[in-house]
């Protein structure tokens, strides 16, 4: 069986503890200046059909720091962009390197990536889903709160891909999870749906203080999503899910604030909330390298 990273709801709450618990392992290593080369001789290719920072650096520095290479692809610039298949693409990248990491509009292409890969395939980012991104965040909320189990998370603007694997990983981990959205900006029906059949605890609320109240953490993320149509209009309908300083003080006292970046200040959070000393921001990039190795150990088979 190939161990694919696609989505939590493909993968066991047991085996996301062990990648989360391997970050912070690796973390202390990174800190004591213990490095190992247990990726010697593994490429990886990433392809990108949209931009990063974080997840490209943070992948490249991870395979480095576990002694293999990372080879970083444009979409636009393989043959891809010219119309050859996913398929055969996979099919062929496949016979290259070691794992494979896609960050891509459409989750189904993903998929596809997957079906015809003979190695690992990693999903860094679709329009459905960033589940590397939660390893961090769920890394990040731990340092600073204690275990996530039986908190509350609070979500505070659009239900997009990162909101929904933070519903998946609520729901497989056993937290609570608050979203305060436009009606017509909550997460996908079927996601709500998939957490509540296991018995997530998952709110969905209008009124951002509705969300924050009593809450260990704040998250919010961009009003407009890479290749969203109609970022206007979303901005207009996200104007009241600002995360400011008076949302946060309906917060506990020491909750944290998080956001997976990039941030536009002033509009989903105001710099004194981003910049001040409730977040965690930084931390929670930095917590993208630790995840992202232990992302790679465990499709390599090593974890
Ligand atoms: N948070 C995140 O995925 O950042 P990038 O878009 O910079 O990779
Ligand atoms: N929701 C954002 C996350 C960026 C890391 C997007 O998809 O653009």
């Amino acid at each position: 069986m190939i161990r694919h990273f696609l989505d939590f709801s493909e993968i066991d709450a047991a085996e996301i503890r062990k990648i989360i618990a391997c970050a912070g392992w690796l973390k202390q290593d990174r800190k004591a200046g213990r490095f190992s080369a247990q990726l010697a001789n593994k490429k990886l290719a990433m392809i990108f059909e949209k931009n990063s920072t974080r997840t490209r650096v943070s992948f490249e520095v991870a395979m480095l720091e576990l002694g293999g290479q990372a080879i970083a692809l444009n979409g636009n610039d393989l043959q891809l962009g010219r119309g050859e298949s996913i398929s055969d693409t996979a099919k062929v990248i496949s016979r290259y390197v070691d794992v494979m990491m896609l960050r891509c509009h459409s989750h189904e292409k993903l998929q596809e990536l997957a079906k015809n890969s003979s190695v690992p395939v990693i999903n860094g980012l679709t329009e459905f889903s960033h589940p590397c991104q939660i390893l961090a965040d769920i890394l990040t909320f731990e340092e600073n709160m204690g275990s996530l189990v039986g908190k509350t998370i609070a979500w505070v603007g659009d239900g997009n891909n990162v909101a929904h694997s933070w519903i998946q990983a609520a729901t497989l981990l056993g937290c609570n999870f608050r979203i305060a959205c436009p009606t017509s900006l909550a997460p996908l029906p079927k996601v709500v749906e998939w957490a509540r059949a296991r018995g997530g605890n998952i709110v969905i609320t209008t009124s951002p203080e509705e969300a924050v109240a009593g809450a260990n953490a704040v998250i919010t993320d961009t009003w407009v999503s890479m290749g969203d149509p109609d970022a206007d209009a979303k901005i207009s309908l996200l104007k009241p899910y600002q995360v400011n300083a008076e949302i946060m003080k309906k917060a506990t006292p020491d909750a944290i604030f998080m956001h997976c970046l990039p941030a536009h200040r002033g509009e989903e959070v105001t710099a004194d909330v981003i910049d001040g000393g409730q977040s965690k921001v930084f931390d929670e990039a930095e917590n993208r390298l630790h995840a992202q190795k232990a992302v790679l150990l465990w499709c390599l088979g090593i974890l």
